[in-house]
C-alpha cells in the first residue's frame, strides 16, 4: 500500500475524500493533493481515524505474530468475591484493603501459572453503579470468568456482566464462589444460569462452570485449567514487530510522576520515548513500568503495564496510539479533541 493516495483510501473505506483531507490535517499533514501518494504510517494513522485497519505488505520474510496471554476479565455481582478470587490466585490480599470492601475501579495483574505460561487478569467492579466499566471491561478482553456466590445466586450485575460478554462475543466461564459457605447451593446457581440462557457443559452446551472458594483456596487449579484450555482452543497470537496499539485500563494522577495510565498492548510493540496519543490526550514515553512497578524498556502484547509521560489524564477504555512525531501526537489529540474524529473499535 506504499504510496496510496487520498482517493483510493476514500474508495477503500467509504469516506468522503473531504473527510479523509479534514483527518489528514488533524493528523499533522499538510493538505496537499487528493492525488498525491501518502506513506504507509500516515494511511495507517488515518484508517484508524475512521475505524478501518490498513494492512501493512511484508515483502522481506514476513510479520512476527508470536503466541500472546490471555487477558481474562472477572465479571459479576457486588461482594460475590471477585478481588478475593483474584486474590486468592495471586496469594495477596487486595480486597481486604478496599475502601468499605467495594472495588471501584478496574485492576489489572498478571499470575504465573507452574506451567509457566501466564494470564492476565482485569478486576472489574460489581456495585450497580460501575456498568461502563464493567462493558469495557468486555469488550477489551478475551474470556469472562463470570463469578457468581453459591449462597446468594444470580443477581442483577450477573446478567448485566453475562449480557456484557454476550454483546462483546467473549466466551464464559463461570466460577461458583463462596462453596465452603454452610448456605451455599451451587446446584441452585447452575440451573438458574441455564434458565438465563447460559448453555452450561453439563447440560450439553459448551460454558464451563467450575466450583471455588476464594476464602478456603479450593477449585483455583481447576480455575486455571479451564482458563488455560480455553486460551488455547482460541489460540491467541498477536503481532510484535510494529508500532503498538493498546487501551487504557485507568489512568490516575500521582503527584511525583503526572498522570499515569494503566495500558494493555493489543498489538504491536509499546518503546519508551515514543509519542502517543491516548484517547485525547498525548505525550512521550518517559516510562514503562510492569504491575509490580519495575521499569521495563518496552511492553509485549497482553502485559499489562504503567505508562508515565502523557500531558493529561486519558479515560478507562480509550485507545493508545504510537505516532512519529511531537506535532503529530500535538495534532492528532487536538483533532479528537475537537470532537469530530471516530473512535477505533476496540474489540477484537
Ligand atoms: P466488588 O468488587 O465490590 O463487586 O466485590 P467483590 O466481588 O470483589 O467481592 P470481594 O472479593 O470484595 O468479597 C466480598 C466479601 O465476600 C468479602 O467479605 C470476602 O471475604 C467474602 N468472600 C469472598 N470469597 C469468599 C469465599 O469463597 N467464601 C467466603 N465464605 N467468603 C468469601
Ligand atoms: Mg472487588
Amino acid at each position: 500500500f506504499e504510496g496510496m493516495t487520498v482517493v483510493e483510501l476514500a474508495k477503500r473505506t467509504g469516506e468522503s475524500i473531504a473527510t479523509l483531507q479534514d483527518i489528514l490535517v488533524n493528523v499533522g499533514e499538510k493538505a496537499g493533493s487528493e492525488f498525491d501518494p501518502l506513506s504507509i504510517d500516515v494511511a495507517e494513522l488515518v484508517g484508524m481515524e475512521v475505524g478501518i485497519k490498513v494492512r501493512r505488505q511484508h515483502f522481506n520474510g514476513g510479520a512476527e505474530i508470536l503466541p500472546r496471554p490471555p487477558v481474562v476479565t472477572v465479571m459479576g455481582h457486588v461482594d460475590h468475591g471477585k478481588t478475593s478470587l483474584l486474590d486468592a490466585l495471586r496469594q495477596t490480599s487486595v480486597a481486604a484493603k478496599e475502601a468499605g470492601g467495594i472495588t471501584q475501579h478496574l485492576g489489572a495483574f498478571v499470575v504465573g501459572m507452574p506451567s509457566g505460561s501466564s494470564i492476565t487478569f482485569l478486576d472489574t467492579p460489581g456495585h450497580a453503579a460501575f456498568s461502563a466499566m464493567r462493558a469495557r471491561g468486555a469488550a477489551v478482553t478475551d474470556i469472562v470468568v463470570l463469578v457468581v456466590a453459591a449462597d446468594d445466586g444470580v443477581m442483577p450485575q450477573t446478567l448485566e456482566a453475562m449480557s456484557h460478554a454476550k454483546a462483546a462475543n467473549v466466551p464464559v466461564i463461570v466460577a461458583i464462589n463462596k462453596c465452603d459457605k454452610p448456605a451455599a447451593n451451587p446446584e441452585r446457581v447452575k440451573i438458574q444460569l441455564a434458565s438465563e440462557g447460559l448453555q452450561l457443559e453439563e447440560m450439553g452446551g459448551d460454558v464451563q462452570v467450575v466450583e471455588v472458594s476464594a476464602v478456603k483456596k479450593t477449585g483455583l487449579d481447576d480455575l486455571e485449567e479451564t482458563l488455560l484450555l480455553q486460551a488455547e482452543i482460541m489460540d491467541l497470537k498477536a503481532r510484535v514487530d510494529r508500532p503498538a496499539q493498546a487501551y487504557v485500563v485507568e489512568a490516575r494522577l500521582d503527584k511525583g510522576h503526572g498522570p499515569l495510565a494503566t495500558a494493555i498492548v493489543n498489538t504491536g510493540t509499546l518503546v519508551c520515548g515514543q509519542y502517543v496519543v491516548a484517547g485525547s490526550e498525548w505525550g512521550r514515553i518517559r516510562a514503562i513500568r510492569d504491575m509490580v512497578g519495575k521499569l521495563a524498556d518496552r511492553a509485549k502484547p497482553a502485559m499489562p503495564v504503567e505508562i508515565e509521560g502523557l500531558k493529561g489524564l486519558p479515560m478507562a477504555g480509550d485507545d493508545v496510539v504510537v505516532v512519529e512525531s511531537e506535532e503529530r501526537a500535538r495534532m492528532l489529540s487536538a483533532g479528537r479533541r475537537k470532537g469530530n474524529l471516530r473512535k477505533i473499535d476496540l474489540c477484537r
